[in-house]
């Protein structure tokens, strides 16, 4: 059996570990607040269940999956993991921090993964005795729904641990797209840009938020406007992705909408605050 660990059991974390241990991997799932590995296994028994209940999964395979993950405090659980998928808080800090210590715990051969949305892959390496061995795997929310893993080969990344994490993410059912290290990737480089355009719409007074999704929707045939995805995202972490892109790439076409600003200031947030661009009943 392969044991991989995943680190951080919030959102993403969770995602990771399930769709990884329904690929008959042993995970470790570690988190360093008790409560969000209690979440993160109720979370992945009610998607199980619910994956059960559309026919997707049989009715013995979630006991059998949760038994595959053992969740944990203890960073020493990446001590046997042939893949480490680092999914913890976006602060450059706490991943510089978290790569120095697994890169001393985990075998010399492990590849060390992180699901970072914003942060430089090459300076993730950097931190570590094995830059060649440290990729980024970014998956997509929900993960055990979303198609794709951007897979960012970061500027020291070796084509023989970039093979291998395409070929897992297939065998994860993904479809894998490799991509190069720079600013925002390819992901958000171009969702970013799009979602703020609609922000300085709403702020110019071009159409209201509902109109400028109505737009994209109807016109472009996305699935969800930029603006309720925004709310989604959360409207901090958009500006925090602009704020990468601005910084990283030096043109003031990734400028954050002072309305995006505002609204942040304000603790509008989007989904996670019951307000955004839209308003919503219960947080969450
Ligand atoms: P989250 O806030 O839901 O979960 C982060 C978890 O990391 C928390 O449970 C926290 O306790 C834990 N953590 C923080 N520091 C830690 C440490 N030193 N050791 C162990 N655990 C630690 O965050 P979320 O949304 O799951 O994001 C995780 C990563 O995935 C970030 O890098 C984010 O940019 C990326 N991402 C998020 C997406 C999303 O839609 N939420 C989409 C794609 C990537």
């Amino acid at each position: 059996m392969s044991r991989a660990a995943v680190i951080g059991a919030g959102t993403m974390g969770n995602g990771i570990a399930h769709v990884l241990a329904q690929h008959e991997w042993d995970v470790a799932l570690v988190d360093s607040a008790p409560a969000a590995l209690e979440k993160a296994t109720s979370t992945i028994r009610t998607n199980l269940e619910r994956q059960v209940k559309k026919g997707t999964l049989p009715a013995e395979a979630p006991a059998a999956i949760l038994g595959r993950i053992h969740a944990g405090t203890g960073l020493e659980a990446v001590g046997e993991a042939s893949l480490v998928v680092e999914a913890a808080s976006e602060s450059p800090a706490v991943k510089f921090a978290l790569f120095e210590k697994i890169d001393r715990l985990a075998p010399a051969e492990a590849i060390l993964a992180s699901n970072t949305s914003s942060i430089s892959i090459t300076e993730i390496g950097a931190r570590t005795g094995r830059p060649d061995r440290v990729i980024g795997m970014h998956f997509m929310n929900p993960v055990p729904v979303m198609q794709l893993v951007e897979v960012i080969r970061g500027h020291a990344t070796s084509d023989a641990t970039t093979a291998t994490v395409m070929e897992t993410a297939r065998a994860l059912g993904k479809t894998p797209v490799e991509v190069n290290d720079y600013p925002g990737f390819v992901s958000n480089r171009v969702l970013l840009p799009m979602i703020n355009e609609a922000i300085f719409c709403v702020m110019e007074g071009v159409a209201t938020p509902d109109a400028i999704d109505t737009v994209m929707k109807l016109g472009m045939a996305h699935p969800m406007g930029p603006l309720a995805l925004a709310d989604f995202i959360g409207l901090d972490v958009c500006l925090a992705i602009l704020e990468v892109l601005h910084r990283g790439l030096g043109d003031d076409k990734y400028r954050a909408a002072p309305l995006l600003r505002r609204m942040v200031a304000a603790g509008d947030l989007g989904r996670k605050t019951g307000k955004g661009f839209y308003h919503y009943g219960a947080k969450g």
